[in-house]
């Protein structure tokens, strides 16, 4: 093994600079040439590269961002654009590409193997963490401490109005980051599809009832997973307020992505860019290199999209039982 490439691909998460870091010095310890590619698996369609030595990755850990730029790519969806991908990383003589994302960046990949005869391995870099094989993700330490911060200070205001708000969060497809978020800000209620696939307004129009018997008026904070309502928080507040409840909206938005990486976020991307630039190495191929129980270990990159991983059931089972309260 010779020459590798890396990439960025998908929602960018704090912390992919660092990653990029690790896996560079890694790169250059191992006499390993390394190329970058621009705008994730766009930078392979076109062309797109530049070499990251050491020199390249100095003082970026603590950048949100990537370097390399993020996308996502519509052609790693054909069969014409896999085949392109993997005729261009032949061209350039790479032995194998790390690609730093999540499970739908995993999945192009797992479907490049079919053209591509070098090695793949994945790091999982998402906010959302909804990636099976790595207890976190690269990023989601960061944005959930992002909004936490933003759910704190809602609550100044909630608290000084006796408002009740819905705080929307990211996380796709999942409230991995919507549970961290509400158990952390002493959210009120938590709303994720993990709990439910349909809301129940008028259960939801209760709790706020019944806590407002119990404590008077005051704050109240529902922090809600994007994707559970059509329209999202906005609409749902609407409709909320036509059952008598009267309350505002605060979408975090893209916001959670960016911002300095956590240091909890940093030292993740550094093991796993190093661990995947040693396994690759070694001979590993279609697999991602993740965290388990703090142990840094390879898992089927095949199967890290299958969502397998749970929310934390104890805490949400608890936070439900007292929304009323
Ligand atoms: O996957 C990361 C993520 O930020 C999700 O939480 C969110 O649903 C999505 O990306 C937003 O994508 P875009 O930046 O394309 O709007």
């Amino acid at each position: 093994m010779k020459r590798i490439g890396v990439l960025t691909s998908g929602g960018d998460a704090p912390g992919m600079n660092a990653c990029l870091r690790a896996i560079a010095l890694t790169a250059h310890a191992n006499e390993l040439e390394l190329i970058g590619f621009q705008r994730g698996f766009n930078g392979v369609m076109e062309q797109q590269y530049q070499t990251l030595s050491p020199y390249h990755v100095s003082g970026i850990i603590q950048n949100g961002g990537t370097i390399l730029k993020s996308a996502r790519c519509e052609a790693m969806h054909t069969e014409d654009g896999l085949k392109l991908a993997a005729a261009n990383l032949h061209d350039l003589n790479l032995d194998g590409l790390l690609v730093i994302g999540g499970d739908g960046s995993f999945r192009g990949t797992v479907e490049l193997a079919k053209h591509y005869k070098g090695q793949l391995v994945g790091i999982p870099g998402t906010i959302d963490n909804d990636v099976d094989g790595s207890d976190f993700s690269i990023g989601f330490a960061t944005a959930l401490d992002t909004a936490l911060d933003a759910i704190d200070k809602i609550r100044d205001t909630a608290d000084a109005f006796e408002r009740i708000f819905l705080v929307e969060v990211m996380g796709r497809h999942t409230g991995y980051l919507a549970v961290a978020a509400g158990i952390a800000a002493g959210a009120e209620q938590i709303i994720c599809p993990e709990l439910a696939s349909e809301l129940d307004l008028d259960k939801i129009a209760e709790h706020v009832e019944q806590a407002r018997k119990h404590r008077g008026n005051c704050s109240y904070i529902i922090v809600i997973a994007e994707t559970m309502y059509p329209g999202g928080a906005t609409v749902l507040a609407a409709d909320l307020e036509q059952r008598g409840i009267e309350c505002r909206a605060s979408i975090l938005g893209h916001i959670q992505r960016g911002g300095r990486p956590v240091g909890a976020d940093r030292i993740l991307a550094t093991k796993l860019g190093a661990y995947a630039v040693e396994q690759l190495v070694q001979g590993a191929h279609l697999m991602m290199a993740g965290e388990i129980n703090g142990k840094a270990g390879l898992y089927p990159l095949a199967l890290t999209g299958d969502k397998k991983k749970q929310v934390d059931s104890y805490l949400l089972r608890w936070q439900q039982q007292v929304a009323q309260y």
